[in-house]
């Protein structure tokens, strides 16, 4: 499954998960700076934010409490696109997933 990372100079990277890993995970695995997830996934930490293209945001389900409580903490402006990268778990159907990093998760 592989996704898009829109870093915040615009510069792109690919990287690929497997299905059922989150995308926090396949990113940090693929040594991408932008996203810190200093909690490992556990939705105490908010440095693992991502804004999700428009395009994707109906594939996704809706957040949980949780997440949209977590992401009152992130660094970068939340805008409704907004999620935390550990809580999207990787499916077939996001195969091709664009997601923009933001300029800080701190
Ligand atoms: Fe900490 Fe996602 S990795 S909230």
């Amino acid at each position: 499954i592989k996704i898009r990372l829109i870093n915040a100079d615009q510069s792109e990277t690919e990287v690929s998960g497997k299905p059922g890993d989150s995308l926090m995970k396949a990113a940090v695995d693929a040594g991408v700076s932008g996203i810190a997830a200093d909690c490992g996934g556990t939705l105490t930490c908010a440095t693992c934010h991502v804004y999700v293209d428009a395009a994707w945001a109906d594939k996704l389900p809706a957040p949980i409490a949780d997440e949209s409580d977590m992401l009152d903490f992130a660094a970068a402006p939340v805008q409704p696109e907004s999620r935390l990268s550990c809580q999207i778990v990787l499916t077939p159907e996001l195969d091709g997933l664009v997601v923009k990093l933001p300029a800080t998760q701190y």
